[in-house]
């Protein structure tokens, strides 16, 4: 007869697996909430769900304040009106149109509404945003964002820590979510989903620290994994950046969405990726090509060089293209701030300050960045509904048991092109969102049932059979192949010839794991191991995104075919949904439609309209 328990920790040899005559021990745990991933998204689900006397844990594979919110630096979109009028009404409009309304509009609606709030409680939690004269929070202007339903002038509605406001919300969140009763298990790999009959039981994961095997079983489990940018060769993203639950996602048998539209920030270091914030722009800095010329007024004329990303991207490749680049390859351009002087770079810029200093050996108060479009950012990810419900591809169908948030999740708040500072909004927006959704919906008091006998098994022979891998290919070279292939066909533009040939060299990639080599066989800080595991889950993420890319046959948001320029309402308004199936390498294609309402009556429905800034 099957057992029932109640969710609370139980440590002991559960189970144990032989694998190819390896005895492979597993631990078992019971809560009510698992989180995976401790960034922004993560811990603010944590502290929400332990605020609400959930049994939670939070799986990281890097210590919380190390996850890669950290890195984030020009502040958080919120409509707090500091800086000038401002309304969520005209935050929702300008995201609907920076999404080049390919999101859903329940979902951004809610954003924009519950934003000023998230903030207030980041600031009440000891966030330390930079002042007005007043003692207001200081807002920037961002790209993208403006006032009156896009017909004011640009709205200052980017909360800041100086160029910092990532770092300071995750210390914040790690401080908070430390006061409250929940259990991190930090320097765990997440290995995969354990479903049944359609329902997420809970993950499967291994402690890179000591080699432990671990089966945790939970009520809900919420994947706050992030972005997958090291797909590509030259990206914002850290190291840690290989979407691992998404790839979770995928091995389960369930679709991601919109996976082709990949952002690319128009300024990151020339040849190091590092990101100089949009706040530069923000706060005055302007682009300029080899003449000098201020070339963003050609291309967005009102807006200039705080249009949203995907524009200022495609501007600046364009540029490039044209022969205009500077550097002896003519292949970047430059970011001037110096006109702004030392004091507020000092008191508004430091960190990116200290980031050109060491990566480009500029000083910003005299010369300019050398900068160039590299990949930041997905909009894609596990689609959700607004409270983060994870969806199963059947219409708005969920998951029972699985949700996600933040980067990994799409929800979809962004579309085909996020405007900057949305991302951190989004990870504190939907990171309480789903911990509400926990509160309202998990019985406390409700029984587990007992996981299937072999619940976790093809997860461990998975593991055993990378672990043991013995082929003539490192691990670093298939990875090196899959990012120049994704960098080479998988940017700014794209045209059909050049994805086609790009899904060929993706695939043959894919195939080359089953030549891999792994040299280390131990399970104990296995980098080896662990960057083949990452390997394998980036792979797979790099297939459904260069073949959605090739599929959609329109031009929108971040998404820019120079064979098919337009947008296309009729045919392609439609969020698409991809499989893969990791044993043939291949990748399934389907759809579902955008959401065309709003989630109140408080904003009608904002209709399509031709995006110009
Ligand atoms: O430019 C930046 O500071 C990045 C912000 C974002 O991606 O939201």
């Amino acid at each position: 007869m099957a057992k029932h328990s109640q969710s609370e920790e139980t440590f002991g040899a559960a189970t144990s697996f032989n694998i190819s005559g390896r005895a492979y021990e597993i631990t078992d745990h019971t809560f009510d909430v698992i989180v995976v991933g401790a960034g922004g998204a993560g811990l603010r689900a944590v502290v929400g769900a332990a605020q609400a006397g959930l049994k939670t844990a939070c799986i990281s594979k890097v210590f919380p304040t190390r996850s890669h919110t950290v890195a984030a630096q020009g502040g958080i979109a919120a409509s707090l009106g500091n800086m000038g009028k401002d309304n969520w009404r005209w935050h929702m409009y300008d995201s609907v149109k920076g999404s080049d309304w390919l999101g859903d509009q329940d979902a951004i609606e809610y954003l924009a509404r519950e934003a000023p709030q998230a903030v207030y409680e980041l600031e009440h939690w000891g966030v330390p945003f930079s002042r007005t004269e007043e003692g207001k929070i200081y807002q920037r202007a961002f790209g993208g964002m403006t006032t009156k339903f896009g017909e004011g002038p640009a709205a200052q509605r980017t909360c800041a820590a100086a160029d910092r406001t990532g770092h300071a919300i995750l210390h914040t969140l790690y401080g908070q979510s430390l006061k409250h009763d929940a259990k991190f298990f930090i320097e765990y790999f997440a290995l995969d989903l354990i479903m049944e009959d359609g329902v997420c039981r809970g993950i499967m994961a291994l402690s890179m620290e000591d080699g432990t095997l671990h089966r945790f079983r939970a009520h809900r489990t919420i994947l706050a994994t992030g972005g997958y940018g090291r797909a590509y060769f030259s990206c914002t993203s850290a190291h840690t950046c290989t979407g691992d639950g998404n790839a979770m996602v995928l091995r389960a048998g369930l679709p991601l969405q919109d996976m082709e539209f990949v952002q690319f920030h128009p300024t990151g270091i020339y040849g190091a990726g590092c990101l100089i914030t949009e706040g530069v722009r923000g706060e005055g800095g302007y682009l300029a090509n080899a003449e000098g010329e201020r070339f963003m007024e050609r291309y967005a004329p009102s807006a200039k060089d705080l249009a949203s990303r995907d524009v200022v991207s495609r501007a600046m490749t364009l540029e490039i293209n044209a022969g205009r680049g500077v550097g002896e390859e003519k292949d970047h351009l430059y970011l001037y701030l110096d006109h702004l002087g030392a004091d507020l770079l000092a008191e508004r810029l430091p960190g990116i300050s200290e980031s050109a200093k060491i990566f480009a050996g500029v000083d910003v108060t005299k010369e300019p960045i050398p900068v160039l479009p590299t990949a930041h950012y997905n909009m894609g990810g596990i689609p959700t509904n607004y409270m983060g419900e994870a969806l199963n591809g059947n219409g708005d169908d969920i998951v029972p048991g699985l949700m996600a948030a933040g980067e990994a999740a799409s929800a979809s708040v962004h579309g085909a092109n996020r405007l900057g500072s949305n991302s951190l909004t989004d990870l504190v927006v939907f990171g309480r969102a789903v911990a509400l959704k926990c509160a309202e919906t998990i019985d406390k008091s409700s029984l587990h049932s007992d996981l299937p006998k072999d619940a976790g098994e093809a997860t461990i022979a998975r593991l055993d059979g990378l672990r043991h891998a013995s082929g003539g290919t490192p691990t670093a070279e298939l990875r090196l192949q899959m990012q120049r292939a994704m960098q080479d066909h998988c940017a700014v533009y794209r045209t059909g010839e050049t994805l086609d040939a790009g899904c060929k060299r993706i695939d043959e990639v894919w195939a080359g794991i089953s030549d891999v080599k792994v040299t280390d066989r131990s399970l104990i800080w296995n980098s080896d191991l662990i960057e083949t595991l990452e390997f394998s889950n980036l792979i797979a993420q790099a297939a459904v995104t260069i073949n959605g890319a090739a599929n959609r046959k329109e031009s929108r948001g971040a998404h820019a075919r120079e064979d098919y320029p337009d947008r296309d309402d009729k045919n392609w308004m439609v969020h698409t949904l991809a499989w893969s199936d990791e044993d043939k390498h291949q990748v399934k294609l389907g759809s579902r439609p955008v959401h065309s309402y709003t989630l109140t009556d408080d904003i009608d429905y904002i209709e399509p309209k031709a995006r110009v800034y």
